[in-house]
């Protein structure tokens, strides 16, 4: 029997470990399978945990209103020292590139215990872009036992690092088994959204895909980038103004991330009375996140989760970056860079509002992140 501690912090990671602590659960003779999580977000993640019905062993319960890489680092840092002298685990799996997650590998580190690295060896080779993301990937990567790695170019970004074959296995994202789960078992089911602004927004039948060209459309956004903040997210609310104003026919719908650095600038750039079409919203659970996602025209994002789930469900992606990690689909072409120019977003979600056969060559379906059985491939390697 062996014992995994699974480590995570904040709603992406969430959503792409629940599904792997489902999945360790199903194998109690040889896994005894405990979660810690660090609280780094709060609300945002507790909201995932109770959608997967996942309740946490251990919860070092940091975040803290406007914390900064410093608390968020030596929190989890000493928060985990204690929980891996009671644990004492075999493995620590972490996810991704967050600080909950490089914090969490380097605590294991220091006393000696493996790690594993999920959706390991994405790279932009670029430590400013995303940052601090891009260091905390590499850091994870370089003190990893175990890459579990999405897609043949993520392995193949280990292997140029000279990290040796036998440890990698490439697996597909477990965002896409969490998707797949969502659209079967939930949407496919006629699920209803709870969250009352979603629903309003559905009420009057005036937003959908826009397949029939009928009823009004909808171009769902979300932005929460830390090299974006100040110029960067100024020129992006303002791009999201003028097309709004531009397209008084299209409904711009943004669930806003709860970072009061992300909400700021779209008070200054809005005030208190945007335009009819514009719908600042609360962050929405998963459920209705991936039920809105699913109804939108487009995705205008600097997210890294829904560059890889929209493309799934046939959605363009407009990514607010200067650089993407992720670059599978932008070459299947379903997701373009736009970086935080003004013009350029305009420009481009104007060119797929307008342009219906442009439209048509990014809206394929595409899955270059997964068939939605990472979970039992990590386990399987891992056993
Ligand atoms: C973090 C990750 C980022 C990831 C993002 C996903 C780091 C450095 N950043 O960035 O990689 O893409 O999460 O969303 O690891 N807040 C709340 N409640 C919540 C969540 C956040 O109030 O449930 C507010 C708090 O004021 C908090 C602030 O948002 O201090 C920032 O949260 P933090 O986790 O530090 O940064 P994110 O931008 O969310
Ligand atoms: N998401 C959500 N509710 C929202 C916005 C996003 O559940 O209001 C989900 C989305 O489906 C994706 C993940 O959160 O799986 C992305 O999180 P985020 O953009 O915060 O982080 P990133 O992926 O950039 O690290």
């Amino acid at each position: 029997m062996k014992r995994i501690l699974l480590v995570f912090g904040t709603r992406p990671e969430a959503i792409k470990m629940c599904p792997l602590v489902k999945e360790f659960q199903k194998h109690p003779e040889e896994f005894e399978t405990l979660v810690c999580v660090s609280g780094q977000h709060r609300e945002m993640l507790d909201q995932v945990l109770q959608i997967f019905g996942v309740k946490p062993d251990y919860d070092l319960n940091i975040m803290k209103q406007g914390q900064d890489l410093y608390d968020v680092t030596a929190r989890v840092l000493t928060g985990m020292r204690d929980v891996l002298d009671e644990v004492k685990p075999d493995v620590v799996l972490v996810h991704g590139d967050t600080t909950t997650s490089m914090a969490a590998a380097l605590a294991a580190f220091y006393r000696q215990i493996p790690v594993g690295h999920v959706e390991a060896g994405l790279r932009t080779h670029n430590l400013l872009s995303p940052w601090p993301e891009e260091l905390n990937r590499q850091v994870t990567g370089r003190i990893a036992t175990y890459d579990f790695s999405p897609t043949p170019l993520s392995r193949q970004n280990l292997l140029d690092e000279g990290v040796p074959e036998e440890r990698i296995a490439v697996t597909g994202n477990t965002v896409i088994d969490a998707l797949h789960w969502v659209v079967e078992n939930v949407l496919k089911k006629g699920y209803q959204p709870k969250d009352p602004s979603v629903a309003s927004l559905l009420q009057d039948d005036n937003c959908h895909s826009g397949q029939s060209g009928e009823s009004k459309r909808m171009v769902l956004i979300t932005g929460h980038r830390r090299e974006n903040f100040g110029e960067g997210f100024i020129s992006m609310c303002r791009a999201i103004r003028d097309l709004a104003e531009n397209y008084p026919e299209v409904d711009f719908v943004y669930p806003m991330h709860l970072n009061p650095n992300v909400r700021k600038p779209i008070r200054e750039v809005f005030g208190a009375h945007p335009a009819k079409n514009l719908h600042f919203i609360e962050p929405l659970d998963y459920l209705d996140f991936v039920f809105l996602m699913e109804k939108s025209y487009l995705v205008l994002t600097d997210s890294g989760g829904i560059q890889e789930e929209a493309p799934g469900l046939g959605k363009p992606v407009l990514v607010m970056r200067d650089t993407t990690e992720r670059p599978e689909a932008v070459e299947a072409g379903t997701v373009k860079l736009v970086g935080t120019d003004h013009d350029l977003i305009v420009r481009e979600t104007s060119r797929l509002l307008d342009d219906r056969a442009y439209y048509e060559t990014m809206s394929h379906a595409v899955n270059p992140y997964g068939d939605g059985k990472a979970c039992p491939r990590i386990v399987e390697k891992l056993k």
